[in-house]
């Protein structure tokens, strides 16, 4: 049966149906001590661009099964993990046990309902923006910026089409899967300028956006004091 791209909910419920096709969807691997040892890469990079307090509350949209937030939950006051598929949230849950500082939040796929404006302190996504369409990568961006305190941070990354590797990703989806045979999943790049432009339109300040291997990244403040 084919999925539209954009009906989030129906198409990622369906790939995390048990924890080993979530493990492999998220990261395509499924050892716990790589998983583990992936997520503390993810908080170097938080902490080289949004910083990382123990004051804070983070968001983090997309989180599927909180592979970042179990490493993440200890360095903070609070962690709130946010995603489209309601088994994601199960197994996140799981993950999470004992863990008394961290929340899960089902969304609808598009926003960031019910989190209150100004209420978080960092807003961060990671290896989603890849699975959006660009429409709905940027509704993102400006629910960041809702939820945000004044002051507030935000992060987000994708695979960047100018990188040997992005480039890679492209030209093997373009060639494997026909048009009509495109999974609804399948992994989109984005560019600098398309970065670049979110941060202007959304209205953060001081940001910056940069490249490393495959990947392009970026990271702004809500203007307004702290
Ligand atoms: C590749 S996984 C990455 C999970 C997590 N960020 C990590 O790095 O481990 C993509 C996640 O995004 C979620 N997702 C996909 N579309 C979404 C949407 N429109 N809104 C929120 N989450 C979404 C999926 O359910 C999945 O958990």
């Amino acid at each position: 049966m084919s999925q539209i791209r954009g009906d989030y909910k129906s198409v990622w419920t369906a790939l995390s149906g048990n924890k080993e096709d979530a493990y492999m969807v998220v990261s395509g691997y499924t050892d716990e001590e790589k998983f583990h040892a992936d997520a503390e890469d993810t908080l170097y990079i938080l902490g080289e661009t949004t910083g990382i307090k123990a004051t804070d509350t983070f968001l983090e949209i997309g989180c599927g099964v909180a592979r970042v937030g179990r490493v993440l939950s200890p360095f903070v006051t609070e962690w709130i993990g946010c995603d489209v598929s309601p088994n994601m949230i199960k197994l996140a849950s799981r993950r999470l046990l004992g863990l008394t500082n961290t929340r899960l939040q089902e969304i609808s796929g598009y926003d960031l309902q019910p989190i209150p404006d100004n209420s978080v302190d960092v807003v961060y996504t990671t290896v989603v923006f890849m699975h959006l369409e660009e429409w709905d990568r940027y509704t993102y961006v400006l629910e960041a910026m809702r939820v945000l305190k004044p002051g507030g941070r935000f992060y987000c990354d994708n695979a960047n089409i100018a990188s040997p590797e992005g480039w890679a990703m492209f030209e093997a989806s373009r060639t494997q899967f026909p048009p009509q045979k495109r999974p609804a999943q399948i992994s989109k790049c984005s560019s600098v300028p398309e970065f670049e432009a979110f941060f202007t339109h959304a209205g953060f300040v001081d940001w910056h956006v940069k490249t490393r291997p495959m990947w392009v990244y970026g990271w702004g403040t809500k203007p307004g004091a702290k």
